[in-house]
């Protein structure tokens, strides 16, 4: 069994982007800027947000915080995020999710500028990938291929059962796999929570990605021999013993999964990690367009 390390992989992408910040620097050309709004106070949204930020110190970019009350309107945050649009300093930014009730997600992220939108989660971009043009690819997806590449995981003609159907992970990475290239060529099954007998599915498969949230859900029976399984799972579980009052717990039973695996990522330090490492990745490209880009 071999580890999909996202801890190490994710710094040793972050070392080569600063590498290239450096080279910018030297050159006096401008710093790759991303900009995050977080509306509200939500535990966990706070932690990604605030690790985003150390991220960016981290490899020399510059970052912008903006936190909005609780009680923001959905014309207030479009009217910020009309702003970003227009702020000429700003390479990309995202939008925290989840928003807070009175606030309609589509609405606002239809709002983005797709030339800013690093989540990769405006129609445009999302399009864009589905067609397999050039486009922003929402940042765990891109995150999960560039383990699979690193570590030389096949997947062309392999059965990727993928479980969950979100937005942000599960629809953008069945289309992924099924792509011409690779990482690709899989023969993606997409599973959900209207899914029948999902053990005889998930038993046939050579890659499984699940991104379910539900702690521990993947089980050693779900699971066929030499199997690679991508753990996308971060459900905060409490637990006295730690000083947080809480662990990090994914959707696969590591200690009886990993056992059977080919490749299986660990939680937390898998995938995690590396949605950080792409969003930089987003953000150095992002500015790199911006700048070749005469308006
Ligand atoms: N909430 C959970 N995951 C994400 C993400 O990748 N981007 C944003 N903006 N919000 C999230």
């Amino acid at each position: 069994m071999i580890l999909l390390d996202g801890k190490k992989t994710s710094q040793d992408i972050k070392n080569e982007i600063k590498a290239k910040v450096d080279v910018m620097k030297a050159k006096g050309e401008k710093v790759p800027h991303l900009a995050a709004i977080l509306v509200g106070n939500d535990g966990a949204s706070l932690t990604y947000v605030g690790s985003k930020v150390k991220a960016c110190q981290q490899v020399g970019f510059e970052s912008t915080l903006i936190k909005m009350p609780s009680t923001t309107s959905e014309l207030e945050l479009l009217s910020k995020i009309t702003e970003l649009n227009e702020n000429n300093d700003i390479d990309g930014y995202i939008v925290q999710l989840p928003l807070p009730k009175q606030i309609n997600t589509r609405r606002v992220l239809m709002q983005v500028n797709p030339d800013k939108d690093v989540d990769g989660f405006h129609p445009t971009n999302f399009g864009k990938m589905a067609l397999d043009m050039s486009s922003f690819i929402p940042a765990t997806p891109f995150g999960i291929l560039e383990l699979i590449e690193r570590y030389g995981v096949e997947t062309d003609g392999k059965h990727t059962v993928i479980i969950g159907r979100s937005h942000i992970v599960g629809r953008p990475m069945s289309i992924l796999m099924g792509r011409k290239g690779f990482p690709g060529n899989s023969t993606v099954t997409l599973t959900h929570s209207h899914t029948k007998n999902i053990t005889q599915i998930t038993s046939q498969a050579d890659i499984i990605i699940s991104a379910l949230g539900v702690p521990n859900y993947l089980k050693a029976e779900m699971v066929k021999d030499d199997a690679v399984v991508i753990d996308v799972g971060i459900t905060r579980v409490p637990d006295e013993t730690r000083p947080r009052g809480y662990r990090i717990t994914g959707d696969v039973d590591f200690e009886n999964v990993s056992k059977k695996c080919s490749f299986i990522t660990p939680v937390p330090g898998g995938v995690g990690p590396m949605t950080i490492a792409m969003l930089l990745k987003n953000t150095l490209l992002a500015r790199e367009q911006h700048k070749n880009k005469t308006y």
